[in-house]
Parts: C-alpha cells; structure tokens; sequence
C-alpha cells in the first residue's frame, strides 16, 4: 500500500470518527401510517404496523430505495410457504409456493431511549387464517443505535405445537435501492461490476433465454451492455463467504454504498457451502436466510402439525457510507469490509432486546483437535488445517446440508487442527466435519451437550475416511466441487464480461450446450493414465442435445490398464458427486449392455446447479464394489451412464472418482 493510500485511509477513519464524536441522540416519531426512527446520520420511514421499510434517508439523499416502486416493494421481510403434507397446492407441489410479505399488523416500542430505538412489528396467527397465512407468530424488529450509519433488523418465527402442518420454502429480507443512482454492484473483490438497468432486461431490449431469470442484453440503454446475458444466479454465493454484499451509486462528487452486512451465518440453512441469491439487477439486495437454491426439494422445512419451533432470524446490519470528492469508489467497499469485520467482531451483539436472542455469557463453546487417519496412505494421525468443524442438529452422517430448522455453528481448523466453536446456543447438538482432499463425512458419535458458559473440551477426534484398500486410479479432487475439471468458455453470445478469464468462470450462461458441442456424436473417453482431469473431463456429465425439443442421456467411459487381476479380490469404486440434477447414474464394467448393470443410482437430485452456474450442489457418494472376476488383466472400461434426458439442465456435477482394491481375506 501506498503512502497516499494510507493517507485516505486515515482520512476516511478521521472523518467516521469525527461523526460519531458529534452524534445526536436516536429518535423516534410515531405517525399515523409511518413510523420514523432517526440518529441524525441515517433516517428510517417504516410503515405503521406493516413494518415494511419505505424509506431511507442518507447522505443528502432524500430516499436511497426505489420511490418509484409501491411502499410495499422496497425494503421488506417475505416467506414462501405452503399448506404441508396432502393440502400442498398443485403450484406449490412445483416448488412455488406462496408469497407472503410478513405484514405486521401491530406495533410495539420495546426500547426507546438516546442510545437505542427497537422497534417490533407483530403478526399473530390463529385458526381463522388457516390456509391463508403461514401458520408462524412473526416478530420483526428494527434497531437503530445512536451514531450508527445505518440499522439492524432480526425477526423472531414461532410456530405451536396445536398448530397446523406447513411447508417453508424460502425467507429473506429483500431491498430495492433506487435505479436511477445505484449501478455497481459488488459481491466479491473480484466479483464487481457496473450492472445493466432493470429496463434492459424486458423485451424488447432483453431477451428471455431458456428460463425467465436469464435475459440476454439485446438493445440495452447503455450500449456496452449489448450481447451480455444478465442472470441474478450469476451472482450467487456459498453461505462462508455470504458476510458483506450491495450496490454503489458513484458521482465524482458524492458516492454513496448499501451494504447488507450477515455477521455470522448460525441462524442459515445448511450450513457453511449452501449457495444463496446476494444482489442482482433491480437494483436488488437480498439477505436469504433459508432457500431450497441449489438443494432442491430436500431443503423444504417441513414443519409437522404437532411441532413446536421457533427461530431467530439475524440480526444483519445495514449500512450506509459515502464520500465526497477525491476518493475512489473502491474505498466504500474496503469500508464496508472493515465495517464486515467489525460487525462479526461485535457477534453475538448485545443490543438485541428479545430474550430470544442470546448473548454471549449465555452460551456456549466446544473445542478439540481433529486428526485425519487414511490407512494405505499413512498410518500416521495426521493433523488437518483449514478442515470445517461445526455443530448442528442432531442427525445422520452429512444430515447438516439440509439441516434447517435448528442453528449451525461452524469453525475451521487451525494448521495443528485444533478447533474452537464459540458463542454456541444451548442445546443437543451433533459434531460434523469434512476434510478437503479426503473423501465423505465426519461425525462425532457422542451428543454434545451445550449450556450456557460450558467449555466442553472433546479432545482428539480422529476422521477415517472410507477406504478399504490402495488406490489404483483417481480423477479429481475430492472438494465437493467440480471446479477443477474441465470448465468450457462460453459460447460468445452468452457473456458476462465479469467471468471471462475468472477463477469462477464456471458462473457463465449456457456452458451445459458446449457439451454437445465439443461431443457431437461420441461421449467422452477418459484414458487413466493419459488424460488429464483438467482439460478432458467436462465439468458436468449433461445431456445431449439432439434436435430443437429433444436430449438424449450420455454413456462416459474410462479406460484403464490393469497389470494383474486377482478374480477374489474386491475393487471399490468411490463415486462422489458435487451435484445431481433429475440424474440417473447406472454402472456398468467392460460390458456396455450389461443388464442390470452393476450399480445404478435410481433417479436423484433436485439441485439445478447446473442451470444456475453452481460448481456444486448437495456432496453425494457412492462406494461401488467389484468382483475381481467382472475385471481383466489389460485394458478395462467401466461406463458412467446417465440416463435421464427430460432436460438441457439434467446431469451430474462429479467430485471425484477413485478405484481401490481389497485382497481377499480367505
Ligand atoms: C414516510 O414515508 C411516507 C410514504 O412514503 C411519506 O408519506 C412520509 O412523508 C414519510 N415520512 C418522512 C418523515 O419522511
Ligand atoms: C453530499 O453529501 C452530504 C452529506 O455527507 C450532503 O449533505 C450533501 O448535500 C451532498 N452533496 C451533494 C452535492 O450531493
Ligand atoms: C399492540 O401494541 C400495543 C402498543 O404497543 C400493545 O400495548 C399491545 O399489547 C399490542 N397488542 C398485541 C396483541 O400484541
Ligand atoms: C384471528 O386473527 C384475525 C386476523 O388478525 C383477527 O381479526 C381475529 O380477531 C383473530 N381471532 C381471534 C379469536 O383472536
Ligand atoms: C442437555 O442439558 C439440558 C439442560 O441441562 C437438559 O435439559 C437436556 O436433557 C440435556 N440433554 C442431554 C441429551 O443430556
Ligand atoms: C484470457 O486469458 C488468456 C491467457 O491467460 C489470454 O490469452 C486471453 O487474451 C484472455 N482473454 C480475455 C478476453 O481477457
Ligand atoms: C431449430 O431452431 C433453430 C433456431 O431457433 C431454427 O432455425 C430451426 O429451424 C429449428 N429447427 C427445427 C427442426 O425446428
Ligand atoms: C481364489 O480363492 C480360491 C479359494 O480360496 C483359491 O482356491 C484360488 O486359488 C484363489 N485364486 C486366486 C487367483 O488367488
Ligand atoms: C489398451 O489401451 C491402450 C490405451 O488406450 C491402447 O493403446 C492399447 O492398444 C489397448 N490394448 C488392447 C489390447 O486393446
């Protein structure tokens, strides 16, 4: 860094300390319709007892959300959901549910003070809304503290025991700034951007591509813009990295950044790798705390008519910051970033007025070591830095991915692998983990107990990943990504100019149809030995397309060599797979008819990472054996075949593939 750089920097911080040397009390005026809180930096119009956010008053501007749209569509909380079990809708069999947007219907002052103004917007249900509304007592509240630039808001989701059955499918809390200022988006240091205009996404200036959400850029207001394909999916991102995201509007004179802040990740469905919708066009900018993205169907919550639950939502952080002349627009996301890390540095927060909330005396922490042992390619116990550890649920080997009603609490390891879980709700909690480079899941037999101000120390825990023998071949990396094969350019006329030459180049439209491309008439051969995963393995084993309507299954082959086969040995083939979208994956070993074929997976996976650019969706693995007998000494195919082709997005993401052999114990 720069002297010159340090020296803004420094600036920046003077001018943010010296607001809040001079920073007026908060304040709060009831109306009749609206309600205001203001701390003199930043003044929040909610309306009253809707609890919907209608304005935003910051940096001279008047109203940072889209005043164009109606008071309902600018800053708000929202559930999709349905009636459970036999009264799901035909709509919402198919995964749409019915939007709700949490209209409060009673306003209630839980602090009101020079420090802090908590506000509480309530809806309560009963049987006379059955059907109608989800069945929940929602609790949403906005905070707002005395020389903050910005606000909290959290909600509280109850349902009881007497209570209905119910789906819930996804829950957020949505803002729209407003179009005519806000046009760079940032998700990432190196995921930002100018954006297109929502205009330019309706015809005729946008054309839909092969589902609603993708539109290329055919006639946008800006120029630059043409041929790009615009695609919210683009710009999803994992739950770990999911801390800081929004949109900057940049004037040489005044800028001004909206950031959505998510300081811990514990109230979030399935844990650490679940993908998430961030900011997009609209200007839109979300915080997701639970969806089925990338998941499918698994991750409905199914809540039965006999089930208490309740859950707290957030609280995440809105912030606001700007800077007049002379600084670069990158300083307001360096700023929002340390104001990430400071609001992370703060959790669990202590201003929470609901008990639901817990501080952090009243939880808890767990610690250990974890040590990986892989026979047959060391006895030793080998320590594992960088590993994810966490608590969640009580549940199955890898149930934490589509774990969702409870919290999750994940940590990393340190390079000796020793872990520390802090600021753990109290509760019965499973301990989970999965190791890079290792294939399968951890889990720590015992329930671990956790109570408020507990140290529980678990000591060594030692991982044995699934393994019967030496390895003869592999392909991949066992990440849970597919990341590291083979991952096409796109075709030119379905660019977004932010991936081209991206280390997440596989977040570009229609990489699925170069399949066919590059296979127009044979599948893909992989000669162990000869091939390199990097550049011969396609990403994704998806269809064919065949003509305008039709796609046919795939048949991949990989070829190997084998010195000896002994016919009473054992060979295990570990299949993992990064994803599977309505695939259906038979096995078969050098006999392409063979009927049945050695293994087949039935029909699986609603994931629709490939559609929507994710390099990976739900971690599946499968452990195949193999008769010595079905194997011969020289050249051997085993054929991967996937048969179903309803669609140009069905397919499998594979993770890794590795060949072992057992010798015979007799
Ligand atoms: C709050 O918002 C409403 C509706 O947009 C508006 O009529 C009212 O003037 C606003 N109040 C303030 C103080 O900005
Ligand atoms: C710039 O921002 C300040 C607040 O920091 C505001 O008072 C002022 O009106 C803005 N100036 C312009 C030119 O927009
Ligand atoms: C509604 O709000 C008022 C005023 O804050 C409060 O006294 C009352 O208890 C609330 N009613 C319900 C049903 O929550
Ligand atoms: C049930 O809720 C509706 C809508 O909020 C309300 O009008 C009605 O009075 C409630 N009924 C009972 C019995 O509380
Ligand atoms: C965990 O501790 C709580 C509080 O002490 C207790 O109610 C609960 O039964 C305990 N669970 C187990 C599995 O021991
Ligand atoms: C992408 O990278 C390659 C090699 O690094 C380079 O040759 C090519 O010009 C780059 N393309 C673009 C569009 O930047
Ligand atoms: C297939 O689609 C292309 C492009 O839309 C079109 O030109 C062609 O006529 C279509 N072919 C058939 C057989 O429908
Ligand atoms: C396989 O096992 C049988 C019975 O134990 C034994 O007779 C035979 O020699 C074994 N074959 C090989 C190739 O080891
Ligand atoms: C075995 O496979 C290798 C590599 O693909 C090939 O060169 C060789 O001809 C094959 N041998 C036989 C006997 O088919």
């Amino acid at each position: 860094m720069n002297f010159t750089n340090c020296f803004m920097i420094l600036m920046l911080q003077f001018i943010l300390v010296l607001g809040s040397a001079t920073k007026p009390r908060v304040r709060l005026d009831i109306q009749d319709k609206h309600v205001i809180i203001d701390n003199g930096i930043v003044q929040v119009n909610l309306s009253n007892p809707e609890g919907i956010v209608t304005g935003i008053q910051y940096n001279g501007i008047d109203n940072l959300l889209e005043v164009l749209n109606d008071e309902s569509n600018r800053g708000y909380w929202d559930i999709v959901w349905d009636q459970g079990g036999e009264k799901r809708t035909k709509k919402g069999a198919k995964g749409k549910g019915r939007f709700d947007r949490m209209e409060g219907t009673n306003l209630t002052v839980i602090v009101n003070n020079e420090e802090q103004v908590e506000l509480s917007f309530t809806r309560t249900w009963n049987a006379s809304l059955e059907g109608k509304l989800p069945p929940l007592n929602i609790d949403k509240r906005f905070v707002m503290l005395r020389g903050s630039s910005g606000f909290y808001t959290y909600a509280i989701y109850e349902h009881l025991k007497e209570w209905p059955a119910f789906d819930l499918d996804n829950t957020r809390i949505a803002f729209k700034p407003r179009k005519d200022k806000f046009h760079y988006m940032v998700v990432a240091d190196n995921r930002q951007r100018f954006m297109p205009l929502p205009d330019d996404r309706s015809p005729p200036r946008g054309q839909v591509l092969a589902y609603p959400e993708a539109v290329r850029l055919v006639d946008p207001v800006e120029p630059h813009f043409k041929g790009e394909v615009d695609d919210k999916y683009e710009y999803s991102c994992e739950s770990r990295n999911n801390h800081v995201h929004g949109w900057m509007s940049i004037d040489s004179l005044n800028s001004t950044g909206f950031w959505l802040i998510t300081p811990s990740y514990e109230f979030r469905s399935a844990g650490p790798l679940k993908q998430y919708l961030t900011s997009h066009v609209g200007p839109t900018t979300l915080s997701v705390f639970h969806s089925t993205h990338y998941s499918g169907a698994d991750l409905i919550m199914k809540f039965g008519p006999n089930e208490p639950w309740k859950k707290v939502y957030g609280p995440i952080s809105i912030y606001l910051n700007s800077q007049s002349n002379g600084f670069s627009p990158t300083k307001l996301w360096e700023d929002a970033k340390q104001q990430m890390v400071n609001e992370v540095e703060s959790w669990p927060y202590k201003f929470p007025a609901s008990k639901d909330f817990l501080s952090s005396e009243q939880r808890g922490k767990v610690e250990g070591r974890l040590l990986v042992r892989d026979r047959y390619i060391s006895d030793a116990f080998i320590p594992v830095s960088g590993a994810y550890v966490g608590l969640a649920a009580i549940g199955d080997v890898g149930s934490w991915q589509r774990e969702c009603k409870g919290y999750q609490f994940w940590t990393m390891t340190d390079d000796k692998g020793f872990f520390s879980i802090i600021n753990i709700r109290p509760g019965d909690y499973n301990l989970y983990s999965w190791v890079t480079g290792y294939i399968g899941d951890y889990k720590f037999d015992r329930v671990i107990n956790v109570t408020s101000g507990c140290k529980i120390d678990v000591g060594e825990l030692v991982y044995e990943p699934p393994r019967d023998g030496p390895t003869l071949w592999e392909i991949g990396i066992p990440d849970r990504s597919a990341a590291e094969f083979y991952v096409p350019d796109p075709n030119p006329i379905y660019i977004n100019r932010l991936y081209v030459n991206h280390s997440e180049r596989y977040r570009q439209y229609g990489l699925w149809e170069r399949y066919a491309e590059l296979y127009p008439n044979e599948d893909l051969v992989y000669t162990v030995g000869v091939s390199d995963y990097r550049k011969d393995w396609f990403f994704a084993q998806v269809t064919r397309k065949k003509d305008n309507y039709t796609y046919q299954g795939t048949t991949w082959q990989i070829k190997f060599k084998l010195d000896s086969v002994n016919t009473n040995w054992t060979y295990i083939l570990r299949v993992a797979l990064a994803s599977v979208h309505g695939a259906e994956l038979e096995i078969r070993i050098n006999k392409v008819d063979a009927n049945p074929g050695l293994f087949s997976s039935g029909v699986i996976g609603k994931e629709n990472s490939i559609a929507r650019h994710g390099i990976h969706g739900l971690y599946w693995l499968f452990s195949i054996d193999i008769q010595g007998s079905l194997l011969v000494q020289g050249n051997n195919t085993i054929f991967l075949t996937q048969l179903q082709n309803k669609s140009p997005f069905i397919g499998i993401l594979y993770d890794y593939i590795r060949l072992e052999y057992k010798r015979s114990t007799s």
